[in-house]
Formats: C-alpha cells, sequence, structure tokens
C-alpha cells in the first residue's frame, strides 16, 4: 500500500489527525489494533478545553459535542470538609465541556467513515522501519490474518502509551515517575450529586465527583495499584466515597446502582524527542500524565494541532522547516501540562504512607489557592487550557 502519511493508531489522536488531513485533500491511511468495540468500551476521562472542542466543531467532526457535552463554568475543590468552588468563567473567562472521551471516538471514527476515510481496525502492526529514509515504511497484519507493507512519506506513532512505535527507535531520554497509588473508577445509574465536579483532598485520600448525563455519573477515588475490584461491593465503594466528601456541611453523594469498575494505573511519561526521522509521535505514544486534571485527550489534540500544520505546510510548500520544528513546539505545552498534572496530583492525593508534615502541607497549598484570587487563576487558566501556540 503506498499512502501520504502512514497512522499507526485509531484512538481520538489518530483519528483527529486523519481527518484533518484528508479534509485538506492529503491522504492516509489509519491502522488500529483493537477493534470500534473495544474503543468505544474505553472509559476514559471526560474533559474538554475550549480548543478541543474547536477542534472538533470547525473541521466539522460533528456537533454532538455541543448538543450533548455539557458546558462547566468552575469546578469545586473540597478539602477540610469544605467547599471551595473556583469560577472559571470570572475568573479567566473559559469553560470546559464534560464530554466522555468514548463519544469523541465515537464522532471521529462516524467522520472518518462518512467521509471514505481508509481505517484498518484490528489490525496489527508488526513492523516500523527506514523511518530516516524518505519513505518510512511498515507491516501489519489485518484482521483475516493478511500482511500488508506500507510506504509513506510520514509515519505517526498514534498507538498509546504502550506505542510500537515508540519502543522500535531509541529516544534522547525517556523521562518518568511513578505514583504510589491508582484510581478506582465507577459508573453508577444516579442523579448528580452536584452542579460542578469536586476534587476532594481527604485524610482517607483523593475522590473524584464528576459526571456523564443526567441519569449516569463518574467518580474515582484513590486507591492502592493493585486493588481488586472484587473485593468492593457496591456499599463498601459508596461509603469510601463518601467518607472523602463528608464534612460539616453534611454534604451526601446521590447513590444509585454501579454498573462499571476499574482500576486505572497511572504514571508520568515524556519521551524526548517526539520524532525519530520520519517519524513522529502523538499523544499518549509520546508521553502520558496522571489523570487529575484530564489533560491527556487534549494534550493529544493539542499535538495533532502541530503535527497538522506541521505536515501541511511540507506538502504544500515542500519545505520541512515545521516537521523538524514539531517536537520542539509540541514538548513546550507537554511540560506545562506535565507539571499541572503532577501538581493538582501531589496537592490532592494522600500517600498511604504519607508523612503527616506533607499531608498539612497540601492542605496549606489548596488554602492558597483557594484563598487567593491570583491563585484561583493560576489554577483556572491551566485546567481550561492555555492558548494553542
Ligand atoms: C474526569 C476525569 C478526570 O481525570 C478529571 O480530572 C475530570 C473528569 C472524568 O472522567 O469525568
Amino acid at each position: 500500500i503506498k499512502t501520504r502519511v502512514g497512522i499507526v493508531g485509531g484512538g481520538p489522536a489518530g483519528l483527529m489527525l486523519s481527518h484533518l488531513l484528508a479534509k485538506n485533500g492529503i491522504e492516509n491511511l489509519v491502522v488500529e489494533s483493537r477493534d470500534h468495540e473495544t474503543i468505544r468500551n474505553t472509559h476514559r476521562a471526560g474533559i474538554l478545553e475550549a480548543g478541543s472542542v474547536k477542534m472538533l466543531t470547525d473541521s466539522g467532526v460533528d456537533g454532538r459535542v455541543l448538543t450533548h457535552g455539557d458546558e462547566h463554568e468552575g469546578i469545586d475543590l473540597r478539602f477540610n470538609g469544605e467547599s471551595h468552588p473556583l469560577d472559571f468563567t470570572d475568573l479567566v473567562d473559559a469553560t470546559v465541556t464534560l464530554y466522555a472521551q468514548n463519544e469523541v471516538f465515537v464522532d471521529l471514527a462516524a467522520a472518518r467513515k462518512r467521509d471514505n476515510g481508509d481505517v484498518r481496525y484490528s489490525s496489527e502492526v508488526t513492523a516500523v522501519f527506514d523511518l530516516e529514509t524518505e519513505t518510512p515504511k511498515f507491516h501489519f497484519t489485518d484482521a483475516t490474518g493478511t500482511d500488508f507493507e506500507v510506504h509513506c512519506d510520514i509515519l505517526v506513532g498514534a498507538d498509546g502509551s504502550r506505542s510500537f512505535c515508540r519502543r522500535a527507535v531509541p529516544g534522547t531520554q525517556d523521562f518518568k515517575i511513578e505514583y504510589p497509588f491508582a484510581w478506582f473508577g465507577i459508573l453508577t445509574e444516579a442523579p448528580k450529586s452536584a452542579p460542578e465536579l469536586i476534587y476532594a483532598n481527604s485524610p482517607h485520600g483523593f475522590a473524584l465527583i464528576s459526571q456523564r448525563s443526567e441519569t449516569v455519573q463518574r467518580m474515582y477515588f484513590q486507591c492502592d495499584p493493585n486493588e481488586d475490584v472484587d473485593a468492593w461491593s457496591e456499599d463498601r465503594i459508596w461509603s469510601e466515597l463518601q467518607r472523602r466528601v463528608d464534612g460539616p456541611d453534611g454534604f451526601t453523594l446521590k447513590t444509585g446502582n454501579i454498573f462499571d469498575k476499574t482500576v486505572l494505573k497511572f504514571r508520568s511519561f515524556v519521551r524526548e524527542p517526539l520524532s525519530h526521522g520520519r517519524m513522529f509521535l502523538i499523544g499518549d505514544a509520546g508521553h502520558t500524565v496522571p489523570p487529575t486534571g484530564a489533560k491527556g485527550l487534549n494534550l493529544a489534540f493539542a499535538d495533532v494541532k502541530v503535527l497538522f500544520e506541521a505536515i501541511d505546510s511540507y506538502y504544500s510548500t515542500q519545505n520541512s522547516t515545521l516537521l523538524h520544528g514539531y517536537s520542539d513546539l509540541a514538548l513546550k505545552r507537554v511540560w506545562k501540562a506535565q507539571n499541572f498534572s503532577y501538581w493538582m496530583t501531589s496537592m490532592l492525593h494522600t500517600p498511604v504512607d504519607a508523612d503527616p508534615f506533607m499531608a498539612k502541607r497540601a492542605l496549606g497549598e489548596l488554602d492558597t489557592v483557594t484563598s487567593s484570587r491570583f491563585g484561583q487563576q493560576y489554577l483556572a487558566e491551566s485546567y481550561t487550557g492555555w492558548p494553542h501556540s
């Protein structure tokens, strides 16, 4: 198969890039190892920066993010059992949209299908090579077991945190840190407990009260990375979540049937540089953030924007300056998001064996942030997303 841009990975990053390239007449092929149903049922975060929403709507993916997404004007930081609302509209004149990542995938996949995009699901990439030449190549085996060799001008690794593409080449350096905790995530058939998302720091650990719709809610609580979901009955989950949001105001979670339970492990990771010859890494393939603050998908879309503009400029001017600059430019936002995600995570979580000093220090930090308009603005600006370059 000959194509211009070969994209390994058909999650939101790979499909968004494919969609933008196709719109500008740049032929591309997407190869994805999982099937459509599996990706559709992979629950991830649900907060989109305005810039991410704009990428979906401006490019004509679909308006469903506007009709089905829920605009949020702030969050609630809860600590010492008290609520501290942050009003993003007032603070930084920006909002975010709650729209689940799997819905973003569904919309992008439908748009690629509508526009006759070439997306091969259930197709495993088995080799990437000739990356330092003008014609990078890869091999894949499709759902029927047939092998293909793809020749392209540009190869994009959009294949997630366990990226085959990334692991096929050496980088200058991999930066990473691990966290001694994970998230226990649930989906429940219950009404909203509060209008805005609640990020809670408690002596029993972190909890996040998020939403999906009027009737379905998403919640998480900090847990051991090796926690067994089967050890958690509904009653046990609800009492654990409730004690993390307990306070003198008597705030009470609205409960319901729990129909999904998962332990989400996470880490902070960056590969530098984000390119190798004619291969470029985007999204989780190049970097992952802990989930607190929901930067993962937004960061992936920011990579897509930078890389799309570079590829587009390459085909319209035959000049590869922007392609050469992709890694440095994308990494600037990556490190801002790494800092923000690490900061939110460390400020809101309490490691099980935490030194009591550190737990008190985090409360001092939360108090500093919430009691100052500058502090609130700092958080609000990062949460809603820095301007795109
Ligand atoms: C969700 C996940 C996050 O990590 C976050 O910061 C906010 C919301 C979610 O799944 O709804």
